[in-house]
Protein backbone atom coordinates (compact mmCIF):
# COMPACT_ATOMS: atom_id res chain seq x y z
CA UNK A 1 0.00 0.00 0.00
CA UNK A 2 1.75 3.49 -1.17
CA UNK A 3 0.84 6.29 0.93
CA UNK A 4 1.41 9.67 -1.33
CA UNK A 5 2.59 12.45 1.58
CA UNK A 6 2.49 16.20 -0.46
CA UNK A 7 4.66 18.07 2.19
CA UNK A 8 3.48 21.47 2.08
CA UNK A 9 4.38 22.68 5.17
CA UNK A 10 6.87 25.65 4.09
CA UNK A 11 8.31 26.23 6.69
CA UNK A 12 10.63 22.68 7.49
CA UNK A 13 11.61 21.56 10.36
CA UNK A 14 9.98 24.58 12.13
CA UNK A 15 6.65 23.88 11.16
CA UNK A 16 4.09 22.54 13.25
CA UNK A 17 2.06 21.16 11.03
CA UNK A 18 5.36 18.80 9.58
CA UNK A 19 5.84 17.49 13.40
CA UNK A 20 1.90 16.46 13.42
CA UNK A 21 2.54 14.83 9.67
CA UNK A 22 5.57 13.04 10.86
CA UNK A 23 4.12 11.67 14.03
CA UNK A 24 0.85 10.32 11.59
CA UNK A 25 3.31 8.56 9.53
CA UNK A 26 5.26 7.05 11.68
CA UNK A 27 5.66 3.17 11.28
CA UNK A 28 4.14 3.64 7.99
CA UNK A 29 6.04 1.97 4.98
CA UNK A 30 5.89 2.39 1.69
CA UNK A 31 5.46 6.70 2.24
CA UNK A 32 5.94 8.61 -0.84
CA UNK A 33 7.05 12.05 0.21
CA UNK A 34 6.82 15.19 -2.18
CA UNK A 35 8.49 18.77 -0.65
CA UNK A 36 6.70 21.20 -2.37
CA UNK A 37 9.53 23.33 -1.04
CA UNK A 38 11.97 22.15 -2.74
CA UNK A 39 9.66 21.12 -6.07
CA UNK A 40 9.28 25.28 -6.80
CA UNK A 41 6.94 24.38 -9.50
CA UNK A 42 5.53 26.67 -11.96
CA UNK A 43 1.83 27.14 -12.10
CA UNK A 44 -0.03 26.77 -15.45
CA UNK A 45 -0.55 29.70 -17.62
CA UNK A 46 -1.97 29.86 -21.08
CA UNK A 47 0.37 28.45 -23.32
CA UNK A 48 1.80 25.41 -20.65
CA UNK A 49 -1.83 24.24 -20.61
CA UNK A 50 -2.34 24.58 -24.13
CA UNK A 51 0.63 22.05 -24.27
CA UNK A 52 -0.27 20.14 -21.73
CA UNK A 53 -4.03 19.82 -22.81
CA UNK A 54 -2.97 18.69 -26.43
CA UNK A 55 -0.63 15.70 -24.87
CA UNK A 56 -3.64 14.93 -22.38
CA UNK A 57 -5.99 14.54 -25.74
CA UNK A 58 -3.27 12.51 -27.15
CA UNK A 59 -2.67 10.19 -24.18
CA UNK A 60 0.70 11.11 -24.54
CA UNK A 61 2.02 11.24 -20.84
CA UNK A 62 5.34 10.16 -21.16
CA UNK A 63 6.57 13.96 -20.17
CA UNK A 64 7.79 14.23 -16.69
CA UNK A 65 4.99 17.22 -16.52
CA UNK A 66 2.66 13.92 -15.66
CA UNK A 67 4.71 12.21 -12.77
CA UNK A 68 2.92 14.54 -10.03
CA UNK A 69 -0.56 13.31 -11.85
CA UNK A 70 0.90 9.72 -12.31
CA UNK A 71 1.69 9.83 -8.27
CA UNK A 72 -1.58 10.97 -7.30
CA UNK A 73 -3.49 8.42 -9.18
CA UNK A 74 -2.03 5.53 -8.08
CA UNK A 75 -1.68 6.16 -4.34
CA UNK A 76 -3.57 4.19 -2.24
CA UNK A 77 -3.91 6.45 0.40
CA UNK A 78 -2.84 10.49 0.18
CA UNK A 79 -1.89 12.50 3.32
CA UNK A 80 -1.41 16.44 2.86
CA UNK A 81 0.12 18.41 5.52
CA UNK A 82 -0.45 22.51 4.92
CA UNK A 83 -0.68 25.22 7.51
CA UNK A 84 -3.39 27.41 7.46
CA UNK A 85 -2.42 30.65 5.49
CA UNK A 86 -5.03 33.19 4.36
CA UNK A 87 -7.88 31.60 5.16
CA UNK A 88 -6.88 28.42 2.99
CA UNK A 89 -3.39 27.21 2.52
CA UNK A 90 0.08 27.96 0.42
CA UNK A 91 -0.19 29.02 -3.23
CA UNK A 92 2.22 26.51 -3.66
CA UNK A 93 -0.27 23.58 -2.49
CA UNK A 94 -2.61 25.18 -4.93
CA UNK A 95 -0.14 24.98 -7.90
CA UNK A 96 0.71 21.06 -7.06
CA UNK A 97 -2.76 20.52 -7.38
CA UNK A 98 -3.24 22.27 -11.05
CA UNK A 99 -0.11 19.44 -11.70
CA UNK A 100 -2.13 16.97 -10.41
CA UNK A 101 -5.21 17.35 -12.41
CA UNK A 102 -4.43 15.38 -15.79
CA UNK A 103 -7.34 14.88 -17.79
CA UNK A 104 -7.32 10.72 -18.53
CA UNK A 105 -5.03 10.26 -15.71
CA UNK A 106 -6.63 11.56 -12.43
CA UNK A 107 -10.14 12.00 -14.05
CA UNK A 108 -11.82 12.22 -17.17
CA UNK A 109 -14.69 13.23 -18.61
CA UNK A 110 -17.51 9.95 -19.89
CA UNK A 111 -19.15 10.16 -23.32
CA UNK A 112 -21.66 11.52 -21.62
CA UNK A 113 -19.93 14.71 -20.26
CA UNK A 114 -19.77 14.09 -17.08
CA UNK A 115 -16.78 14.43 -14.47
CA UNK A 116 -14.94 10.88 -13.27
CA UNK A 117 -12.45 10.12 -11.15
CA UNK A 118 -9.85 8.04 -11.73
CA UNK A 119 -7.73 7.87 -8.78
CA UNK A 120 -6.97 4.75 -6.76
CA UNK A 121 -6.91 6.40 -3.24
CA UNK A 122 -9.45 5.74 -0.77
CA UNK A 123 -9.48 8.65 1.67
CA UNK A 124 -7.11 11.83 1.66
CA UNK A 125 -6.43 12.88 5.03
CA UNK A 126 -5.52 16.84 5.54
CA UNK A 127 -3.36 17.91 8.12
CA UNK A 128 -3.15 21.50 9.25
CA UNK A 129 -2.68 24.06 11.88
CA UNK A 130 -3.62 27.63 12.33
CA UNK A 131 -2.35 30.43 14.35
CA UNK A 132 -6.45 31.48 14.76
CA UNK A 133 -9.56 29.24 14.38
CA UNK A 134 -9.74 27.10 11.38
CA UNK A 135 -13.06 25.09 11.73
CA UNK A 136 -14.97 28.99 10.76
CA UNK A 137 -13.40 29.35 7.81
CA UNK A 138 -11.85 26.09 6.14
CA UNK A 139 -11.72 27.20 2.61
CA UNK A 140 -8.52 25.21 2.14
CA UNK A 141 -10.26 21.73 3.27
CA UNK A 142 -13.63 22.31 1.20
CA UNK A 143 -11.25 22.99 -1.79
CA UNK A 144 -9.61 19.64 -1.06
CA UNK A 145 -12.88 17.82 -0.59
CA UNK A 146 -13.85 18.91 -4.13
CA UNK A 147 -10.91 17.69 -5.33
CA UNK A 148 -10.99 14.40 -4.25
CA UNK A 149 -14.91 14.38 -5.21
CA UNK A 150 -13.93 15.20 -8.72
CA UNK A 151 -10.61 12.34 -8.43
CA UNK A 152 -12.79 10.09 -6.97
CA UNK A 153 -11.49 9.85 -3.84
CA UNK A 154 -14.49 8.66 -2.02
CA UNK A 155 -13.47 9.93 1.68
CA UNK A 156 -12.09 13.08 2.96
CA UNK A 157 -10.29 13.10 6.55
CA UNK A 158 -9.23 16.33 8.51
CA UNK A 159 -6.95 17.00 11.50
CA UNK A 160 -6.35 20.78 12.75
CA UNK A 161 -4.51 22.14 15.82
CA UNK A 162 -5.51 25.79 16.52
CA UNK A 163 -5.38 29.03 17.91
CA UNK A 164 -0.90 28.23 17.93
CA UNK A 165 -0.45 31.96 17.53
CA UNK A 166 -2.76 33.10 19.88
CA UNK A 167 -0.78 35.18 22.88
CA UNK A 168 -0.91 33.35 26.07
CA UNK A 169 -2.52 29.97 23.99
CA UNK A 170 -1.38 26.58 25.41
CA UNK A 171 0.35 25.50 22.04
CA UNK A 172 0.70 21.74 23.59
CA UNK A 173 -2.61 21.47 24.39
CA UNK A 174 -3.49 22.61 21.48
CA UNK A 175 -1.28 20.19 19.65
CA UNK A 176 -2.83 17.42 21.40
CA UNK A 177 -6.54 18.02 20.57
CA UNK A 178 -5.11 17.28 16.77
CA UNK A 179 -3.03 14.30 18.05
CA UNK A 180 -6.72 12.80 19.20
CA UNK A 181 -7.96 13.48 16.26
CA UNK A 182 -5.28 11.77 14.11
CA UNK A 183 -4.45 8.85 16.22
CA UNK A 184 -8.11 7.95 15.73
CA UNK A 185 -7.75 8.22 11.86
CA UNK A 186 -5.08 6.33 12.03
CA UNK A 187 -6.52 3.64 13.82
CA UNK A 188 -8.75 3.43 10.75
CA UNK A 189 -6.55 3.88 7.74
C1 LIG B 1 1.73 33.73 5.08
C2 LIG B 1 0.96 33.34 6.31
C3 LIG B 1 -0.42 33.46 6.31
C4 LIG B 1 -1.16 33.09 7.45
N1 LIG B 1 -2.52 33.21 7.42
C5 LIG B 1 -3.25 32.88 8.53
C6 LIG B 1 -4.67 33.01 8.54
O1 LIG B 1 -5.31 33.41 7.57
N2 LIG B 1 -5.32 32.68 9.67
C7 LIG B 1 -4.68 32.20 10.78
O2 LIG B 1 -5.35 31.87 11.77
N3 LIG B 1 -3.33 32.05 10.78
C8 LIG B 1 -2.60 32.39 9.70
N4 LIG B 1 -1.24 32.24 9.71
C9 LIG B 1 -0.59 31.63 10.87
C10 LIG B 1 -0.35 30.13 10.63
O3 LIG B 1 -1.56 29.49 10.30
C11 LIG B 1 0.20 29.41 11.86
O4 LIG B 1 1.36 30.05 12.36
C12 LIG B 1 0.48 27.95 11.54
O5 LIG B 1 0.57 27.20 12.71
C13 LIG B 1 1.77 27.80 10.74
O6 LIG B 1 2.00 26.44 10.55
P1 LIG B 1 3.46 25.83 10.56
O7 LIG B 1 4.01 25.95 11.97
O8 LIG B 1 3.24 24.43 10.14
O9 LIG B 1 4.27 26.62 9.58
C14 LIG B 1 -0.49 32.61 8.60
C15 LIG B 1 0.92 32.50 8.59
C16 LIG B 1 1.63 32.86 7.47
C17 LIG B 1 3.15 32.75 7.47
Amino acid sequence: MTVLFVNACLRGDESRTLTLCREYLEGIEDVKEVNLSEMRLEPYYGDSAAYRAQLEAKGLFDDPMFDIGKDFAEADEIVIGAPYWDLSFPAALKIYIEHAAVMGMTFHYTEEGRCEGLCRAKHLTYITTGGGQVSAMNYGYEYLCGIASMFGIPETRFAAAENLDVVGADIEANLNEARKVLSRLKATR
